[in-house]
């Protein structure tokens, strides 16, 4: 490690539902996070990845309903599918828990105990729609009916697919259940909110205090320059959640013990660790937090959250990092397309790390939304990691093998060039720490061409055919190894699969953002394996057509 000061942080990924299968929209986010996760451990930073499944609401009860199965089976089933595919993705977290778990009803209870202390939660009775046939409160998006504006019918119960307008439940034009088709009638019933107002002044110092992107903070402002509405925290039995002590029949609504979720699996880390919790959670703390979240979650994670923070008397977050959307092949992941591509899918016929790389090669700090082209995919992992960084490795390779008994010259053939790529080690490494991943990306692509050009401008393959020009070929696959050891080092956190093999080739860990800055001379290496595939559009059809197939 150079000199600097070690940073401690704690990273999560937005918390995925207990409902349904991990698709590359998610995967865009969770790739985004542990890419940013890699690289801050590989710069010697202390790195905690706490996460977890999200296990609460209605939709979650009412799946299982549907399978026959209790909401705690369903949730059982999908948290280990979901870290299955995290898994084989190469995601690096640190704990997976459930916000279903006693250490986050602990937490939950006593933010809780702490918000009341403070005077920040208020009752009242309120009207809410109500399922006669089912028994049941209705969620805004389990009621349908015509939308008050536009008159399109079968909109949900906030929203208006086709004019976007938001509206109350009350406002739909002949309102029914989604979960019976029955008509709701209006029910009294006593909830309890969390007042934000409080808080006002706390989350404009916070949004202020650079934890968001320009383009949040202006929408944020833009939130709080109304008066903020205070959230109703409270759901009705039947329910899948924590009780709210003390009240029977009464539960909290899902997106409040969700974020808690975060804290819950990162204290189960310091409890594992040995870390001490209270001193990273204390608002006095030189701890860093990261959320990286998509953008249709900015409200709960940027006012909710901080405020419950503040009010709980922990620390708020160091920074929320929003991203876009994921398209594929231009437009919204469809089903009848076959875009709407399951992890597993993709798990089963390509290379995680070739969708890692192509992500990482179009993650900018910005919002907008993100394509996955299917032909450009191809078009550049093939020209990038296998036509221009893979190949420097495996034209190399064989000399050293052949020629050198497996090991590397004594001196590098020309340390200026060397230096002149340890040259871009803080740009790429700025790029990284601010989420610009294209930016690194680039950076180390351009150097991947100056490396193929040195191959080719001293054609090894050549020199070898004359004799005693031995040291000299070997001076320049060193020379070529080296440079594929800086690139692909600075590249593992984007492809950690295949770095880690290159690593086993090289007998060189590539964990270690600064191992490069030391070159491998007089050392052995292991024969090359092929590091990576050209994409075969077969696989990339089969991938469609399988996507196809899963409907349901
Ligand atoms: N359970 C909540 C998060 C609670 S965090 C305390 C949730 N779950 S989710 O499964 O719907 O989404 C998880 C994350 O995936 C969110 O950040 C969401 O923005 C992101 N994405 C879901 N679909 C996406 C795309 N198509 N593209 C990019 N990100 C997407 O929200
Ligand atoms: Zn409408």
């Amino acid at each position: 490690m150079s000199n600097m000061t070690q940073r401690r942080i704690l990273v999560t990924a937005a918390l995925p539902y207990a409902n349904g299968a991990i698709h590359l929209g998610h995967m865009l986010e969770y790739v985004q996070t542990d890419i940013w996760a890699r690289f801050q451990r590989a710069m010697g930073h202390e790195v905690w990845f706490a996460w977890a499944d999200d296990a609460h609401g209605t939709p979650i009860m009412l799946h299982a309903q549907k399978q026959g199965i209790s909401p705690e089976q369903l949730i059982e089933q999908m948290a280990a599918e979901h870290q299955r595919d995290f898994e084989d993705f190469g995601l690096s977290y640190d704990a997976y828990g459930s916000t279903h778990s006693e250490t986050n009803r602990a937490l939950v209870e006593l933010i809780w105990s702490r918000l009341n202390d403070a005077g920040a939660v208020t009752r009242r009775t309120i009207a809410q729609y109500f399922d006669p046939d089912e028994g049941m409160f209705l969620p805004d998006r389990f009621i349908r009916g015509t939308c008050p504006k536009c008159h399109t019918s079968d909109q949900a119960g906030d929203s208006c697919d086709a004019c976007g307008a938001s509206y109350d439940p009350t406002d739909l034009i002949e309102p029914h259940s989604a979960v019976s088709g029955a008509e709701p009638v209006l029910k009294d019933t006593e909830h309890f909110f969390v007042s934000l107002d409080a808080f006002q002044q706390a989350l404009s110092e916070w949004i202020h205090s650079g934890a968001v992107q320009t383009e949040v903070a202006n929408k944020l402002n833009e939130w709080l320059g109304d008066r903020l509405r205070d959230w109703d925290v409270t759901r009705d039995a039947p329910y899948f959640g924590f009780a709210i002590p003390g009240q029977p029949d009464k539960y909290f609504y899902v997106w409040l013990d969700a974020p808690v979720g975060y804290l819950a699996s990162f204290q189960s880390i310091c409890e594992r660790e040995g870390l001490d919790f209270d001193e990273w959670m204390a608002p006095t703390t030189n701890t860093e937090m990261h959320h990286f979240i998509g953008k249709d979650i900015i409200y709960f994670h940027c006012l909710f959250w901080p405020a419950m923070l503040e009010g709980a008397g922990f620390r708020k977050p160091t920074a929320v990092h929003a991203h876009g959307f994921l398209t594929v092949n231009g437009a919204k992941m469809s089903k009848s397309r076959g875009t709407f591509i399951k992890a597993r899918t993709w798990l089963d016929h390509i290379n995680p790390d070739a969708l890692r790389y192509y992500f990482a090669a179009k993650l900018t700090p910005s919002l907008a939304d993100i394509d996955l082209s299917l032909d450009d995919f191809k078009a550049r992992v093939d020209a990038d990691l296998v036509g221009k960084l893979v190949n420097i490795a495996s034209r190399s390779s064989g000399f050293v093998h052949k020629l050198g008994d497996g090991r590397l010259s004594e001196a590098l053939r020309d340390p200026d060039l060397y230096a002149h790529f340890l040259a871009q080690k803080s740009a790429v490494a700025e790029d990284y720490d601010n989420r610009n991943f294209a930016g690194a990306v680039r950076r180390i692509m351009t150097l991947a061409d100056e490396a193929n050009q040195y191959v080719d401008q001293h054609k090894p393959w050549q020199m070898a055919k004359e004799a005693g020009r031995e040291a000299e070929v070997l001076a320049v696959c060193t020379q070529a190894l080296n440079l594929f050891r800086v690139m692909m080092t600075w590249l593992a956190p984007v492809i950690p699969t295949t770095a880690a093999r290159a690593g086993e080739f090289l007998n060189a860990p590539m964990d270690d953002f600064h191992g490069p800055d030391t070159p491998l001379l007089d050392h052995r290496i292991e024969a090359f394996q092929p590091l990576m595939r050209r994409i075969d559009p077969a696989q990339l059809e089969q991938v469609i057509e399988a996507s196809k197939a899963s409907l349901g």
